[in-house]
Formats: C-alpha cells, structure tokens, sequence
C-alpha cells in the first residue's frame, strides 16, 4: 500500500522562480501573482506553502533573485487572503532577534487561525549579510548552528511559556515575555544539511527540508534521510523529511522532456558562476552540505534541487516513490511556470497519485482565483 503523502509549494518570492535560465519563464514576484498561486494550492489541496528569504541576488542577464519579496510580510499577506493551506515563513535569523520573529509568528497565527509555522534559517551567503553589516565573520560558518540553537530555544520558550530568560553566549534574555502566545503549536522547520545542520533539526525541528538529487531519480536523496534518521537516533524525536523538486510536465514525455532541454540551453552561466562562488565561500562546513551540490554542473539551471520530467502519467508515478523512502512524509514542490504548473498538477498529475488519493474532489480547474 503507498502511504500518503503531504504536498507544499515553495512559492516564487524572487523573480524567475528556482530556473537560472533565458529561456524559461520571465518574471518579477509580485503579492497578486504569489497569491492566485497559493490560492490555486488551497484549491488543489496542497498541505502547505513555504517561501525562503534571499537578500541578495546572484546577477548575470536574467538578474538571478535580483528580485525578492521579503518572507514574513508576504506570508502575513496571503494568511488574510486562504483559508485552509499551512503557511511557512523563512526567517533570516542574523537579521531578527528572536523575540521579534516569535512575535511577527504570533501575529501571524492570529491571522491566519492557527496556520503558520516557520522555516529557521543560518544563512549561507555572506553578501545577503555583509552588505548591511550583519555578517559576524567567516568563524560563524563553522559556528552557525550553536547560533541557531540558542536561537530555537528562546522561540520555543516564548512560544509555549510566554517568557525568556536564557543566557547564552550569542543571545541574554532578561525576563523576556510574549503575549499573546500563538493558538496552535509553531511548527520549525530546518532544511540544514551539515552533520551540525541534521543535528539541530533533530533536537529543535519538526521538520527536515532536504534536496531532491538527479532527474527522474525520485528516491536519490534516500541517503540525506538516513542521516537525519542516525541523528534523530540520539534525540528520540519525531521530525520528518521533505524533499523539493521542480516539476516539468507536458502531455508526453518527449514535450516535457524538449522543455528541459530548452531551459538547459539558455542557462545563466554568469549567474551559475556567482552561485558557484558563493558556495565554495564556506570552508568551515564538511562535504555533506548541499549548497555544493547546488553549483554542481549537472544541473545548475535548477540548482540541483531534483526535476521530475516527462508525461502527467510518469510524473505521477515518480512522485508515488519519493515516499516509499522510510522517514519521509512529503514533497516541496516547485514548477517552471507555476500558474500552468499548479493547474496541469491539480487536474492532471495528483488525480493518478496513488499517495494522493485522501485528496477528493479537488482535481477540478479553479476557475478564477483573482
Ligand atoms: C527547501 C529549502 C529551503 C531553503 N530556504 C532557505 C532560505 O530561505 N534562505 C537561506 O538562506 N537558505 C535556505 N536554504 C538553505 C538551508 O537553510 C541550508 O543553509 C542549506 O541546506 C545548507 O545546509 P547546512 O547549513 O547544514 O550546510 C534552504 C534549503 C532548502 C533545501
């Protein structure tokens, strides 16, 4: 029997999505096009929309992530605007103090009825930092997730008591309150890689957010989940793994396989090359941190996150494997064009999932979501 599995939308804050490409779609983020998106995932009955937080771009001729909303403010935005979809925001964690990211979380668990949840992040590009005095210096790659932990801990605190009062080496808390505490459990998720990443997820986190690897290979990133699982071994507690990948479909596999393939030839190399720069900027980390592998050439014009190509029907059936891996609840799920993408998925791709069928009634076409 296929378990079921959960679905999320990492929704396009920054411009172009996740395709560093000249031939894929053009765009700049706007609210309205982040929200008929979202709203389109409501309607599919997708469990989840998460959006990341990036401060700076990497260039080139499309102007690679030039362009992005910030994440709190378009969640807050789009909880007024759905009603059922759980929302995530990502938090850049060396910008905002804790007590004020647990309070923007209450904020948005009071808007959107208990719907939010956040996605804890070190930072990993010393540019989105340094550019406004915020980078502590290169030690902090070695040491981010002591930061972090430090940094869960005074949002769990506040969260489930209402009050502060830790002293740590990068935070002092001094009888520290929130109020009002958030009506439903704050869910964190961490999409940390590193051994010092999985280890923090699984003392702090609910939810693990992994790569996906290769194309049409949907149990590749098996390997990153058995760390989690040897590290969730040590804490005893329950986190589950989420692992992204893009979709690109069309009617045959020979249609969304010639799409592939035109988006690979118009790749960005200029901004492909920042990328790569600015991965191999962390010296500190081991081998096992994906922001390599999101350079690597094989697929660069997705960073690497895991594709899915090819027919409604091989789609389906791809995605019907990623949860026979042990420890895996769902996917995160991005789309060259995401309007057509979330459309051709609701009506065509979810009704033959096997893993999706709790979803009844929901593969009809939204017929205006504006
Ligand atoms: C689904 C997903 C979402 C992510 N979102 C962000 C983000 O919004 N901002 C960011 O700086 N890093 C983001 N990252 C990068 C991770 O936070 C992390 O730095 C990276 O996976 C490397 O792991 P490590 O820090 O353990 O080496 C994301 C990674 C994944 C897989």
């Amino acid at each position: 029997m296929t378990q079921a599995m959960n679905i999320g939308v990492f929704i396009p804050i920054g411009n172009n999505g996740w395709l560093l490409s000249e031939n894929a779609p053009q765009y700049k983020p706007s609210f309205d096009l982040n929200k008929q998106i979202t709203l389109k995932a409501e309607h599919y009955g997708f469990d989840f929309a998460l959006s990341m937080i990036k401060l700076r771009g990497f260039g080139g001729k499309t102007e690679f992530w030039d362009h992005n909303l910030e994440s709190f403010t378009l969640m807050a935005g789009l909880a007024a605007v759905t009603s059922r979809i759980k929302l995530y925001a990502t938090a850049p964690t060396l910008c905002l103090p804790p007590a004020i990211v647990a309070r923007m979380a209450s904020t948005i668990d009071s808007i959107s009825n208990g719907r939010f949840g956040i996605n804890l992040v070190t930072g990993w590009q010393r540019p989105e930092y340094s550019q406004m005095g915020l980078w502590p210096g290169d030690e902090y790659f070695g040491r981010r997730y002591e930061y972090l932990s430090e940094y869960a801990q005074i949002l769990r605190e506040l969260w489930e008591t209402g009050r502060s009062d830790l002293k740590g080496e990068f935070f002092q808390m001094e009888d520290c309150r929130l109020s009002p505490r958030p009506q439903a459990e704050m869910k964190i998720i961490c999409a940390g890689q590193s051994a010092a990443g999985m280890a923090f997820t699984a003392t702090y986190a609910d939810y693990n957010f992994c790569f996906g690897k290769g194309v049409n290979t949907p149990t590749a990133f098996a390997p990153t989940v058995e760390r989690l699982e040897e590290a969730k071994a040590k804490t005893g507690r329950d986190v589950s793994s989420y692992v992204l990948f893009m979709i690109i479909s069309d009617e045959t596999d020979e249609a969304a396989r010639a799409k592939w393939e035109h988006y690979k030839a118009g790749a960005d190399e200029e901004a492909i090359a920042w990328l790569g720069l600015q991965g191999a900027a962390d010296t500190k980390s081991g081998a096992d941190t994906n922001i390599r592998q999101m350079a690597d050439p094989t697929s660069a014009v997705n960073i690497n996150m895991g594709t899915l190509v090819g027919s409604y029907a091989t789609v389906a059936a791809l995605l019907d494997e990623v949860v026979s891996v042990p420890g895996t609840g769902g996917v995160l799920l991005t789309f060259d064009d995401f309007l057509k993408g979330l459309d051709d998925f609701g009506t065509r791709i979810q009704p033959l999932m096997r893993s999706r069928r709790h979803i009844a009634g929901a593969s009809g076409p939204l017929a205006e979501v504006a």
